[in-house]
């Protein structure tokens, strides 16, 4: 695996290789690897020739300072995985290589990044857009995988791509898990055993309310009975949503004419977890 970490660098391996007709898939990252990563990386390997990664943690998209601080951090472990599962090249840059200077651009994403994430975390759809739009103007791939465990930050990319005209195929992957159901998440790193196993509130919680949508229950008593449950275990809930899963609007009962996903954040302690299921396919 071959290490860049310039633009410059970028340009002058890929532009040889896209001249030849040779496709490039992308997986962006901002690094503590696991599974759900390596998940997109075999994907990126099948459906291009030479595979991509980056590794940049992107301050423009974290809104709590702490959250940026504590990001974990396992870079030389994360090239070792890299190197194992076949990965080309890795970019690698520093922050003044994406950020020369701060930015004064502000994405707005209307009417998709006003619910859900971007109620909770204000700018950070605009941290990810502008770093996105930069990796994909840089690595310039013909495909770039997104895992639908950010299902929000994929409908975001998509109509970033969309709205720039951007010559560039976005697939989506859905979430890996561990065997427990906990989604796969480098945040996981900062949760204690113990902590763990109260996470799984969230995926019991999301199966619970598939379950009950999909038997005809109605929805707003259904998530009632949830914020319920996380109060009585003192476990902060942000929200727990019925949304359309490509336009994030908010519904209020399930329509099964409409692709539809539950999409929930919590505090397990002091670490924010986000998780979503999909209730009725596109
Ligand atoms: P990061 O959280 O490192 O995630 C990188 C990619 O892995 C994202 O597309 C994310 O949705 C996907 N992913 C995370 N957990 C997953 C899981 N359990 N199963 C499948 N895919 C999973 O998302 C980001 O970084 C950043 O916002 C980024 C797009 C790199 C921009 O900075």
């Amino acid at each position: 695996m071959k290490i860049l970490r310039t633009k410059e660098a970028v340009n002058s391996e890929l532009s040889i290789l896209k001249n030849n007709q040779i496709s490039i898939g992308f997986v962006p990252t901002m690094g503590a690897l696991h599974d759900g990563h390596l998940d997109l990386i075999k994907k990126a390997k099948l459906y291009s020739d030479y595979v991509v990664v980056s590794i940049f943690i992107n301050p423009t998209q974290f809104n709590n300072a702490e959250d940026f601080a504590k990001y974990p951090q396992t870079l030389d472990k994360d090239m070792e995985l890299l190197d194992k599962t076949g990965v080309d090249y890795l970019f690698l840059p520093e922050l003044e290589e994406i950020y020369p200077n701060k930015p004064r651009l502000k994405m707005l994403f209307e009417g998709l990044d006003n619910t859900l994430e971007g109620e909770f975390r204000p700018g950070h759809f605009s941290g990810v857009g502008i770093v996105v739009a930069k990796l994909l103007n840089i690595v310039k791939p013909h495909i770039a995988f997104f895992g639908q465990k950010d299902l929000q930050q994929v409908a975001i990319i998509r109509q970033l791509v969309a709205d720039l005209s951007m010559d560039v195929k976005i697939i989506s992957l859905p979430t890996v898990r561990e065997g427990s159901g906990l989604a796969l998440s480098s945040r996981n790193m900062r949760l204690s055993e113990k902590e763990k196993e109260k996470a799984l509130i969230i995926i019991h919680s999301l199966s619970f309310g598939k379950s009950e949508l999909l038997s005809g229950k109605d929805w707003l008593s259904t998530r009632e009975e949830i914020k319920e449950k996380f109060t009585v275990q003192d476990i902060k809930l942000e929200y727990f949503e019925l949304v359309n899963s490509h336009t994030m609007d908010k519904l209020e009962k399930i329509d099964h004419t409409i692709p539809s996903s539950i999409c929930i954040a919590a505090y397990i302690g002091k670490v924010r977890l986000i998780d979503n299921i999909t209730v009725t396919e596109d």
